[in-house]
């Protein structure tokens, strides 16, 4: 049985611009191909009829035939009988595809820092103190509360080890939170572009999401902002205030301030990310925390983090900062699905938080690196797009491109060992056509060759489709 269905409608949405050179058959398959692999379209899903697709798409019932053989061919559908044609994806190793030199543009996180093997062999010699305990650790091991809670203090936001939960990584933060506030059909804001598992997050957890736009050289509209949450009541509102992915833009004090309204008059919960707050390559000011700012308005904030981009994703540590109520709320739901986040690893991030600054300037000198990388080589060969205006910390560049195309164009950089993720996966509504996000992590020679394979396979993928390949991996 099939998981669910996509209506014509729906998935003609998600198919936006499609066409291309060479037969439409072709063209709709790849699309429909790229659409699964970077998670817009789920596998296991029931496809609309060749009937109902052709109407929708003015296209004759052949040309839908032979689209739907050619997924299948591919690997990327599977009929059965009695219950039409249904998405598959190809068991292939995702990380494969990056092995033996490929480039990988697409996952914004740096490599473990240089810390890190001396944090874990001392990580193995305080494992001894755990062991006679039973291990698991629902809210966290109390030297790694109290590290977290210690940062934000020390960023400006007053905070109790009681208030910090760990969590498997940043994701799960953003999911546990997600199930614990929204209930089916809740509206929940998000940015427009964003994280896009933390829309995936949203929607599982049942949200209708609502959003309003951030752009690389105005930031976040204010106006549709306030008038969206004030329009929408929404139960929980996704942001990222500092170094937003995948903009990297922050937001101005005014705006955060006119953000902690607007939500407090709904009473929104506002859920911050951090997980990227920390990374300032060279942005003059420092922001605290946006909990911190809360008082006059009296907004409730709840603050998400990861250790992932700062230490390593590796370590699969995130946590949540919250009122003490919530959390325990989260908690009690929390056991359905995962007893805990491991002990070693925490033992490790506890020790690397007390490098932390330290290990924030070898990261500020490595993504100034890649923006430098980019920067140079985007001017050279890729002199009509359109670069960001500015990119003070984060991890990615959202580059314009001069036509719709990035869809092609991903398809395309492919066989040329290139992985980048195609705009559309950072909206919810297949938008984003016209944008790309280039993740400044990977080592400024890598960028630069990034570059250029962009440059070489530009002209042709603005016109042709590119062809079939048989992956899929996480976006970051
Ligand atoms: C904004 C944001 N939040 C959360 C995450 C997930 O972090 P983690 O790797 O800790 O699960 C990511 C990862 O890319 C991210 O970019």
């Amino acid at each position: 049985m099939p998981r669910g269905r996509i209506g014509a409608t729906a998935l003609a949405g998600l198919l936006g611009q499609w066409h291309g050179e060479g037969p439409a058959y072709e063209n709709l398959a790849e699309r429909i191909q790229l659409l699964l692999i970077d998670g817009r379209l789920s596998a296991d899903i029931r496809l609309p009829s060749e009937r109902e697709l052709s109407e929708r798409l003015t296209l004759s019932r052949t040309t839908i035939t032979a689209a739907y053989r050619r997924l299948r061919e591919h690997g990327y559908a599977l009929s059965v009988q009695g219950s039409g044609t249904t998405t598959k994806l190809p068991p292939t190793a995702p990380d494969s595809f990056t092995e033996g030199g490929e480039i990988d543009l697409v996952r914004a996180t740096l490599p473990a820092t240089r810390r890190l093997p001396e944090a874990a062999v001392e990580a193995t010699r305080r494992l001894a103190d755990h062991m006679t305990g039973p291990g698991y650790t629902l809210w966290g091991i109390e030297e790694l509360r109290a590290e977290i809670a210690a940062r934000y203090t020390d960023r400006g936001l007053p905070t109790d080890p009681d208030q910090i939960m760990v969590t498997t990584g940043g994701q799960s933060a953003i999911a546990l939170l997600a199930r614990t506030v929204i209930s089916r059909g809740d509206r929940a804001y998000a940015e427009s572009p964003s994280y896009p598992n933390a829309y995936d997050a949203l929607s599982l957890a049942g949200a209708r999401i609502i959003t309003s736009p951030v752009t690389t050289d105005s930031g976040w509209d204010m106006p549709a902002m306030e008038a969206a949450i004030a329009r929408t009541t929404p139960v929980m509102a996704y942001v990222m205030p500092d170094f937003h992915n995948p903009t990297s833009r922050s937001m101005s004090t005014e705006d955060r301030l006119r953000l902690l309204h607007a939500a407090a008059k709904v009473d929104t919960l506002l859920v911050a990310d951090d997980t990227t707050a920390e990374l300032n390559i060279d942005r003059p000011h420092t922001f605290p925390p946006l909990a911190a700012m809360a008082g006059e308005h009296q907004a409730r904030v709840v603050h998400i983090g990861s250790a992932s981009k700062m230490l390593w994703g590796g370590l699969r540590i995130g946590w949540i900062r919250a009122d003490p109520v919530l959390l325990t709320q989260i908690a009690s739901g929390r056991s359905a699905t995962d007893l805990g986040t491991p002990i070693w690893e925490q033992l490790v991030t506890t020790i690397l938080f007390r490098h932390l600054p330290e290990i924030l300037e070898e990261r500020a000198a490595q993504l100034a690196a890649g923006r430098a990388a980019l920067y140079h080589s985007m001017r050279e060969h890729l002199p009509d797009w359109e670069l960001p205006p500015r990119i003070d910390g984060g991890l990615s560049a959202w580059v314009g491109l001069p036509a719709p195309v990035s869809s092609q164009l991903t398809l395309a950089a492919r066989p040329h060992g290139l992985l980048v993720t195609a705009g559309p996966r950072f909206g919810v509504d297949g938008a984003y056509e016209r944008h790309l996000r280039l993740a400044i992590t990977p080592r400024p020679e890598l960028v630069r060759r990034g570059v250029e394979i962009l440059a070489e396979v530009w002209p042709r993928a603005a016109s042709t489709p590119a062809l079939a390949l048989t992956t899929s991996e996480a976006v970051v």
